[in-house]
């Protein structure tokens, strides 16, 4: 076992003494038996051109210098997800700019969900200037349509996806600033990887309801962030 630490995040790998040679390196499709096709920086002392490193959870194999290439290219953000399964190694954060997340309950059923009230989250971000981890650092952005109001079915299960979010907000996954896909406005707040249904008694975009698989839709975007309930058993 070999810690490979750079930039904040450690990587627990294992090193690989044989490798097949007809296994090619995934990110930078050369054989792994030999040396990596990564041309960019050095990445300092800690491996040889032709180190290969294992992930320790999911057993992928890539190129140590790959691995240090492609945390490096990224958001630097103390973590790194296996190109193959997204497994998250380390804690995943996003480059949402600083806001507010409220919620509360109001007295009133979902479409769909007769037997519960129903979770209002508000969310409300203003517009700012884009620091380092943003597209363009140091011109401003944009927020439309904010305060967005997003609801849940009060029940056992949205309770749970509130508890996640929450998470996922700390972690700044919620929101990023980029180009909308809806208006086309580039360098303004958009939503992340994580939908939220945004209409309360009409389902006139799409993201209303009543949808039955939204919950558990909720639930394996938040797992690809990184964001399970499971892991706060193992912390
Ligand atoms: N409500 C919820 N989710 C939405 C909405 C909406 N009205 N519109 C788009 N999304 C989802 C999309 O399905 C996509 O997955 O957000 C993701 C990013 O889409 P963009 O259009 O890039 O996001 P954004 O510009 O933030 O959203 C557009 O959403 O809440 C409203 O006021 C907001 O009108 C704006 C719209
Ligand atoms: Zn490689």
């Amino acid at each position: 076992k070999k810690q490979a630490r750079k930039g904040g995040v450690t990587i627990s790998l294992t090193q690989i003494v044989l490798v097949l040679p007809c296994q090619d390196c995934t990110i930078c499709m050369e054989a792994l038996a030999g040396p990596s096709g990564y041309k960019g920086p050095g990445v300092g002392g800690i491996s040889r051109a032709e180190s290969v490193g294992r992930l320790a959870q999911c057993g992928h194999q890539y190129h140590l210098q790959c691995l240090v290439a492609m945390y490096n290219n990224g958001n630097k953000d103390g973590s790194l997800q296996c190109p193959t399964c997204k497994t998250i190694y380390g804690v995943k954060t996003g480059n949402q700019p600083p806001g507010k997340m409220e919620y509360h309950v109001i007295p009133h059923s979902l479409p769909g969900h007769p037997d519960c009230k129903t979770i209002r989250i508000i969310y409300n971000i203003p517009p700012g200037i884009q620091g380092p981890e943003h597209p363009n650092p140091g011109k401003p952005f944009t927020a439309r349509g904010f305060p967005r109001h997003c609801y849940l079915p009060d029940s056992e299960k949205g309770r749970k996806v509130l508890r996640l979010l929450l998470v996922a907000w700390d972690r700044r996954l919620i929101f990023s600033v980029g180009t909308s896909s809806t208006t086309g406005e580039s360098d303004t707040v958009i939503w992340n990887e994580v939908h939220h249904k945004t209409e309360f008694g009409s389902n006139l975009t799409g993201h209303g309801y009543p949808d039955p698989g939204h919950l558990d839709n909720v639930l394996e975007e938040l797992k690809a962030q990184g964001i399970t309930e499971e892991e706060w058993a193992e912390k």
